[in-house]
């Protein structure tokens, strides 16, 4: 499995292939779910790609509405919920459970002034997937940034179907936080291990069972220095006509 303890990624921001480099604090041994903190590889390849899709159609999210713009589930590091937010230059709230939350305000802490420089932002919160309904508690007390109240329009994930309870508790967050409208996405990526088949099998089944599609997908590889050549699936999923013709909220 790809991991990387690296420092600094360079993520492609635009069609000109600018490049920003992302700082990544040191997590140390910081653990949560049995994991060991690192950037994995969904994230590098995901933050990546993010520039070459349609941008979303953020209006109407924000302050004044109960959507927030951009929520990362798991977001480990960060890395892709802080490019989201660069890139799309909009505020991304980045979630994870309770002990990888002081390395995540670390990383926007020392991205904040790039962050700004492309005009997004970042903030963090505790999500736990089993608890999807709960209020995102800040990490940091008082942070003048918004928190996401109820939904979000674009929720991203990385590398976070690695077990079997994650395609049910996956499905169970985005069906109570993705926002219910056509202009709602959801993106995520993660290794096409063989270990890992069934449980992507089971999450693309729970996710149409639930009224989403696909809409886009693309495969890819790491760079040589990651040392693997298992491809990277990515895809870009939006509500069936179905649940929103229902007009369910
Ligand atoms: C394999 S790591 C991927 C991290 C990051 N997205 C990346 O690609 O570098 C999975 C992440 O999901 C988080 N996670 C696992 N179970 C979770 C849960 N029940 N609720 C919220 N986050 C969870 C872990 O703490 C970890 O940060």
């Amino acid at each position: 499995m790809s991991t990387h303890k690296r420092l600094s990624f360079d993520v492609t921001v635009n069609a000109a292939g600018e490049r920003m480099a992302l700082q990544i604090a040191d997590a140390g041994n910081i653990k949560a779910d049995n994991l060991t903190l690192s950037t994995w590889g969904s994230a590098e390849i995901l933050a990546n790609v993010l520039h070459r899709l349609d941008p979303p159609d953020l209006s109407g999210c924000g302050t004044l509405s109960s959507t927030h713009h951009v929520l990362e589930l798991g977001a480990g590091t960060g890395l892709v919920g802080m490019s989201a937010g660069a890139i799309w230059k909009t505020n991304a709230c980045l979630t994870d459970l309770d002990p990888i939350l002081p390395n995540i305000q670390a990383n926007i802490n020392l991205n904040k002034a790039l962050l700004a420089k492309y005009g997004g932002s970042a903030c963090c919160g505790l999500l736990d997937w089993a608890r999807p309904r709960e209020s995102i508690v800040p990490f940091v007390p008082y942070d003048n940034e918004v928190f996401p109240s109820v939904r979000a329009r674009v929720i991203l994930a990385a590398d976070t179907v690695y077990s079997e309870e994650h395609p049910e508790l996956l499905t169970g967050v985005l069906v109570a936080r993705l926002e219910r409208s056509q202009k709602a996405r959801f993106i995520m990526c993660y290794p096409l291990r063989i270990g890992y088949l069934d449980h992507i099998r089971d999450l693309w089944e729970r996710l149409e069972g639930a009224g989403l599609v696909s809409v886009q997908e693309g495969r890819e590889e790491l760079g040589k220095e990651w040392d693997e050549d298992v491809p990277y699936e990515w895809s870009v999923w939006k509500w069936g006509s179905e649940v929103l013709g229902r007009g369910a909220g």
